[in-house]
């Protein structure tokens, strides 16, 4: 026998089909309060969508630390031998919730690990670096990825007057250009911190990190055609294969290695280090293994444990801190921001955020606050009845840096060879091979050739000769002149479709 249906609060109801009414098929009465109450929580069965990343599937799984790296951090979860529980979620970063998983854009490499030392959130995607270096630019590069106001189309002279305009960009473009923007699937794709961040080691020495996730599955791409057909007949692509080859118990993994930077290197390293535009080349700073990353358990209720998933670059554990990174100080006030809009203020009390351990927090209330501590716990410290108390030797953001100078709004380059186009130009020449420089030269005049305004087609054609003169040259040679010039961002609606 089946459970008898029952409202929000546990009161059987007779009937989902039949609302009540004066008469077989009179008005219907608001005293049916069942029949208001379905109604209405059906219009509030959404929460916002996250402003960027919306789209994304997730899974959990388990770290575990193989190697031992404790002479760089003293964090729990990275001594060797730890079994770590762990959530990750992948996103593309411009589209909306239902756009396709095969647009070309970075991919989310969003992971949670439920430490015994609280939770620790490394919110990474599947490049090294990114568009920008300071916070400041974040909602005007996003804002030039999305939509237009007024057509609500995006738009690739939109796209491209930002990057020109922005020439930092070009490393994050040239990758996203490359293979490397169409990942055949997310186990097919690599992971990064991103970020240049702080070890500590049980001594309270200080070390600089970059994380690398490397795929086990090997790094595989789809073509812009392939990718195009996928965005029409499976726009969930990315999601399914994910969900289908967990539950097939086909588990994707990952092995974590970790550039490791001496602390005093930082002032006279030949690249700012906290530049998110940049990489350390492995010469200079070799990968050192710590671990394996596997995910094993799909969720049982995406919304739930997914879409109210709230991942926070400012969620560190003991023995790793932030940088001087400009974007990642942003990024530590920004998240749990979204995350008091999109989920409400007490989102950390959720299953899928709350930490393993104890949680002795001084918060209290808000809305939808659920857990409470006893009636003789102080709510306020310091105390005289035994609340919990802060303690310096076991927090984890209490290493911090030197620094000196003026409050001011500037970025001076203090290193040999901080500039904008350096290693977007290596990566071309050094890194890609021959068959990859042709698919992104492709990627490139398809993209490119979208635009429709000849100042920033220029624009265009003059940063890809700033990257390298052979690359700017071949890009040049595939781009046919723009048939419908247009001289503003709202003229001229656009009748062919835009390229992504
Ligand atoms: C999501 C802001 C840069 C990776 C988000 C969200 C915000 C945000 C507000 C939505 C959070 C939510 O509602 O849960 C920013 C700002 C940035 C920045 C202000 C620059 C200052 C970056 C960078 C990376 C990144 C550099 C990667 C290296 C992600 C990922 C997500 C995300 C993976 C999705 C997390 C998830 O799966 O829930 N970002 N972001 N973001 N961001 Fe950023």
């Amino acid at each position: 026998m089946t459970n008898p249906t029952t409202n929000s609060v546990g009161t059987p109801i007779g009937s989902d089909a039949h609302s009540q009414s004066v008469g077989p098929n009179g008005v219907i009465a608001l005293t049916d309060h069942y029949l208001v109450e379905k109604l209405a929580h059906f219009n509030r069965e959404r929460v916002p969508e996250r402003v960027v990343h919306a789209k994304g599937g997730g899974a959990y799984g388990t770290f575990v630390t193989t190697h031992d790296v404790s002479q760089y951090t003293r964090a729990a979860l990275f001594q060797p031998g730890v079994e770590t529980e762990m959530l990750a979620r992948f996103s593309t970063v411009a589209g909306e919730q239902g756009s396709p998983d095969t647009w070309r854009d970075p991919r989310g490499f969003a992971l949670k690990f439920y430490t015994s030392e609280g939770n620790y959130d490394l919110v990474g995607n599947n490049t090294p670096v990114f568009f920008i270096r300071d916070g400041i630019k974040f909602p005007d590069f996003i804002r030039s990825q999305k939509r237009l106001p007024g057509s609500h189309l995006r738009d690739n002279d939109m796209q491209w007057d930002f990057w020109t305009l922005s020439p930092e960009s070009a490393h994050q473009v040239t990758w996203l250009m490359g293979d490397r923007g169409l990942p055949k699937t997310w186990r097919h794709m690599d992971g990064f911190g991103s970020h240049t961040y702080q070890w500590i080691n049980a001594a309270g020495e200080r070390f600089w990190v970059k994380y690398h996730f490397k795929t086990n599955q090997g790094n595989e791409f789809l073509s812009q055609a392939e990718a195009d057909q996928l965005a029409g007949s499976d726009a969930d692509h990315h999601i399914r294969d994910l969900y289908g080859a967990i539950e097939d118990g086909d588990f994707p993994s990952w092995t974590l290695s970790v550039q490791v930077m001496p602390y005093e290197d930082a002032a006279t390293y030949r690249f700012n280090p906290f530049d998110l535009t940049k990489v350390w080349p492995h010469a200079d700073y070799p990968l050192i293994e710590v671990g394996q990353m596997t995910l094993n358990r799909n969720p049982e209720n995406y919304f739930a444990e997914i879409e109210q998933a709230a991942f926070s670059p400012a969620h560190f554990v003991p023995g790793i801190a932030a940088s001087p990174d400009k974007m990642l100080q942003a990024r530590i006030f920004s998240y749990a921001d979204a995350q008091r809009y999109r989920i409400g203020v007490n989102h950390a009390e959720l299953p899928v955020n709350r930490a393993r351990t104890e949680v002795h927090s001084y918060d209290k209330e808000g809305s939808m606050r659920h857990g409470f501590g006893s009636p003789a716990a102080p709510v306020y410290a310091p105390n005289s009845f035994g609340g919990p108390a802060a303690d310096p030797a076991a927090a984890g953001d209490d290493r911090g840096w030197e620094m000196d100078g003026e409050l001011v709004r500037s970025a001076i380059t203090l290193h040999p060879e901080d500039d904008d186009f350096g290693q977007a130009g290596t990566l071309y020449r050094e890194v890609l091979d021959e068959p990859a420089r042709e698919r992104l030269v492709a990627n490139i005049v398809g993209h490119v050739g979208k635009t429709r305004v000849p100042e920033i087609r220029e624009r265009a054609l003059q940063y890809w000769k700033n990257v390298d003169a052979d690359l700017g040259a071949r890009v040049e040679a595939g781009l046919t002149p723009i048939v419908e010039p247009r001289t503003s961002l709202a003229s001229e609606p656009v009748r062919t479709p835009a390229v992504f």
